[in-house]
């Protein structure tokens, strides 16, 4: 079995090894057909010292939002337009696919919806974007409070030490401390796991750390060596990383196994009618084994599950780091933010009804997206010739694009364009407030004409995909809506209990990037107790905090 195995996968690596050489061809090919673009020369020495994506942006200012970027033998096109990024995202969705980035993933996640082949991606997506409806994340919403609750607590009894060695100097690494916080949600949201990283450390938290690690050097890596053949038996951090995904495998198909086992008949019922109040287990895996259970075998579920790991911890750990360091710095709009938790909630624990009324945190949620979009390039690779709609600087009737080309939509270029925000540097959550011409809703937080509804937080359909956190189009990421009221919730119940000031200044944080965007050497805060916040409470009406 052993030998056979070892076969198959030698037959893999050669054949992923022809289709990079095909691929790295058909880029050297295209190279010479992209003639009408403006072209910025990359040199090795822009990756240096700074993010790539910081150089996407000046290249954009100077050769506008189509532009080709060569480096050496490969070249991508960058594209910082709205109606092109519209284009490729939604009108000739399916004319692109996710290119290097399917490559880099597809070890990990395998035939999860992020790398998956159209074929799979649209039995799969059909069958886990109903495990998001509105009922599972109402359920979800005490999670998000109760894991937030224990986070709290871990930072009060830090402060109480600290006290007790009459220590004024109390300082934790916020952005580690929202990570382990949004590991805890998602292990228990999606699959039951209680990680309990907040609290500890475990192998499967370093193992699922040191994956993620490994994802990230792979997607900043430009020479994918870890194809080669036995690269995963004899260098060393990939042999650690084989290591790595094991433990995660081993727990998630003891999970798996564990659903199928206890698949019971009242909890079916109740899933039927939507009825989490009864539901012993409100998991999205208890949810796909349950109502979806023939859709699937062991093997996909559990690629669906690390997939959703992946995608659903790091993204939304960076948000919430984002917002507390654009907070810290902006003191002003701490305290109407607290204004608003403390008159909507009277000190008490938020619900699912609470997230209406806390319009202001919904925006500044919505502001560190755009500030700070993870991640802050899309990937495409076109499958088949394309032409882009034109109308921009360069060429009026589009851009011819072949076939094999890499495609990066920079939603970092798109969110700070000069060309569709005021003061785009500005942390100004109160930008989603101004009605925008000729829509006719109440700013960004009104009426979606896509989920013909009231949408409580801004998206790329209202903002024209001048505004896009979650992509477009049918690749758009099933968890926005818990990502963003997880978020909501989260920074709700931090900024409730403490103030935060920056370790040092700002520019003392340096940026980094992976698939996210993160700190250089962690979001160290000083956090403070705030009064007790139910005395200050005043009857501030909710339309105090509409910006003029
Ligand atoms: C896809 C962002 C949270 C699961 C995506 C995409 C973006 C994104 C931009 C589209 C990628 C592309 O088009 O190439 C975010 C952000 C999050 C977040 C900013 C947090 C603030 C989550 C959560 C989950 C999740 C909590 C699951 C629990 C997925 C999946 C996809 C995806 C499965 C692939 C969808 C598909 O290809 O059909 N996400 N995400 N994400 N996201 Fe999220």
């Amino acid at each position: 079995q052993a030998g056979q195995n070892d076969v198959k996968k030698g037959k893999v690596e050669q054949r992923t090894l022809l289709d990079n050489a095909s691929n790295l061809l058909t880029n050297l090919l295209n190279q010479g057909t992209l003639t009408n673009m403006p072209v910025a020369e990359g040199a090795v020495s822009d990756l240096f010292g700074r993010p790539l994506f910081f150089a996407l942006y000046d290249w954009f200012i100077e050769h506008g939002p189509v532009y080709k970027l060569a480096f050496g033998p490969k070249a991508f096109v960058v594209i910082s337009d709205p109606v092109v990024a519209r284009h490729i995202l939604r009108e000739n969705a399916f004319g692109y696919d996710k290119g290097v980035l399917a490559d880099i993933l597809e070890p990990i996640m395998g035939k999860g919806l992020i790398p998956a082949d159209l074929d799979t991606w649209k039995v799969r997506r059909r069958a886990i974007v109903p495990g998001f409806h509105t009922a599972y994340l109402e359920a979800m919403v005490n999670v998000f409070s109760q894991c937030t609750a224990r986070a709290v607590k871990k930072f009060e009894t830090m402060l109480l030490e600290a006290e007790a060695k009459q220590s004024d100097d109390f300082e934790v690494d916020m952005e580690q401390e929202y990570s382990s916080l949004a590991l805890d949600i998602i292990g228990l949201s999606v699959f039951n796991y209680d990680f309990e990283c907040i609290a500890k450390m475990s192998p499967v938290i370093q193992a699922v750390y040191g994956t993620l690690y490994e994802a990230e050097h792979r997607s900043t890596f430009y020479i994918p060596y870890w194809k080669l053949p036995f690269a995963s038996l004899v260098v060393p951090r990939q042999r650690k990383f084989q290591e790595d995904l094991k433990v995660i495998n081993d727990c998630l198909d003891g999970l798996i196994k564990g659903a199928r086992e206890t698949r019971q008949e009242e909890d079916i019922e109740a899933l039927q009618q939507r009825d989490y109040s009864k539901v012993k287990d409100a998991s999205l895996l208890r949810f796909l084994v349950d109502m979806r259970g023939e859709d699937a075998d062991d093997r996909q579920l559990r690629d669906d599950l690390m997939t959703m790991l992946i995608a659903g911890h790091e993204t939304t750990a960076a948000v919430l780091t984002w917002a507390t360091f654009m907070l810290a710095q902006n003191p002003e709009k701490v305290m109407k933010a607290q204004e608003e938790v403390d008159n909507v909630l009277k000190g008490r624990v938020p619900t699912w009804e609470d997230i209406r009324n806390l319009r202001y945190i919904r925006l500044i949620v919505a502001e560190a997206l755009r500030l700070y979009p993870q991640p802050p390039l899309l990937i495409r690779r076109s499958l088949q010739p394309d032409t882009l709609p034109g109308g921009f600087k360069g060429d009026p009737n589009g851009y011819v694009i072949p076939k094999g080309v890499d495609l990066f939509i920079s939603v970092y270029n798109l969110h700070r364009s000069p060309y569709y925000w005021d003061n785009p540097e500005k942390f100004e959550p109160e930008r989603f407030l101004e009605e925008k011409s000729g829509d006719d809703i109440e700013g960004w937080g009104g009426f979606d004409p896509k989920r013909g509804q009231n949408s409580l937080y801004a998206n790329e359909v209202m903002a024209d995909f001048a505004f896009l956190p979650f992509g477009g189009g049918p690749r758009k990421c099933v968890g926005d809506q818990f990502a963003l009221m997880e978020s909501t919730i989260a920074l709700v119940m931090v900024m409730q209990k403490f103030n935060f000031e920056l370790r040092g200044s700002p520019e003392d944080v340096e940026l980094v990037t992976g698939a996210t965007l993160h700190t250089k050497s962690g979001l160290w805060c000083k956090l403070k107790r705030r009064p007790n916040i139910c005395s200050n409470v005043t009857s501030v009406a909710r339309d105090s905090l509409v910006v003029s």
